[in-house]
């Protein structure tokens, strides 16, 4: 008898079974001993290319950490984490923005990075500064723009990131967004969220976005993942269709029992 495994359909890039991101009982533990921190604990999670999934937790259930996992910022104690996309770009709650650069310099500084001339990336950057509905805006500094139009030029960024990484014919990018709406105002908030659906439409990235806030994932997500806390686990799944309002009662519904189970 031969004793041959085959794993190609998980590793396969290119076949109908692509995947963007492959999470394989994925573990992380921080410190050693008695100050030894499980924050995750065998996450398994597959994310298809070009979709829109929200990771969904009480805050302290580690999000944070495995979105850094899967962007290389830290490594995994225990399993697999495995990309099918360019290497992915990063969108957090504060716009992180170089005060002292433009908002299309700003824009521009991944494609600088990523060896592009001059003309090419201002090019892109004034795409994409029209793309996140920045059109003319390009010379402002970041003190100059609100906190709305900031997270716009961070979007902008990133993208230009996720699209920088390689040439022509490659990979397509990630994007991995960690509460990028959490510090804005409700008004603004719901703005950028619109905006980001036209954005992920136009562009067919894939997004992994964190929320501690039910009713933004359902609003946003195609899939929603709901972790516990400590260890952070997957503890619940959902296809958003019809019947958000169901779904808000149902997954809130859930959340509530895994933070009191934690608590107790
Ligand atoms: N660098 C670190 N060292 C030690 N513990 C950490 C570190 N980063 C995160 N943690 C712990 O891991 C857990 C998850 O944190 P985090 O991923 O930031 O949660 P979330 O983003 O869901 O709020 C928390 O208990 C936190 O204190
Ligand atoms: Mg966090």
């Amino acid at each position: 008898m031969t004793s041959i495994v085959e794993r190609t359909d998980r590793t396969d890039r290119t076949g109908p079974s692509a995947m963007a991101l492959d999470l394989r009982s994925v573990g992380k533990t921080f410190g050693t001993g008695q100050n030894a921190v499980t924050a995750l604990r065998s996450i398994d999670l597959r994310v298809g290319p070009g979709e829109f999934l929200c990771l969904l937790g009480a805050s302290g259930c580690g999000k944070s950490t495995l979105l850094n996992l899967v962007a290389g910022l830290d490594g995994a104690t225990t399993g697999e984490v495995v990309l099918g996309t360019a290497r992915p770009s990063f969108m957090f709650q504060e716009p992180a923005l170089l005060p002292w650069l433009t908002a299309r310099r700003n824009v521009e500084l991944p494609l600088r990075l990523a060896g592009q001339g001059r003309r090419q990336r201002r090019e892109r950057a004034e795409e994409l500064l029209a793309l996140v509905r920045l059109e003319g805006q390009g010379d402002k500094r970041p003190h100059e723009l609100s906190g709305g139009m900031r997270q716009r030029v961070a979007l902008a960024r990133a993208l230009a990131a996720a699209t920088s990484a390689g040439t022509e014919g490659d990979l397509p990018g990630m994007l991995l967004m960690d509460e990028p709406f959490a510090a804005l105002d409700a008004i603004t908030r719901d703005v950028l969220q619109g905006e980001l659906l036209r954005v992920w439409q136009a562009t067919g990235t894939t997004v992994l976005f964190v929320t501690h806030d039910v009713r933004e994932a359902i609003r946003l997500a195609q899939r929603v993942v709901l972790l516990s806390s400590r260890p952070g686990t997957v503890v619940g799944e959902w296809r958003v269709g019809g019947g958000r309002e169901e779904l808000h009662t149902e997954i809130t519904g859930r959340l509530r029992q895994v933070i009191t189970s934690h608590a107790a």
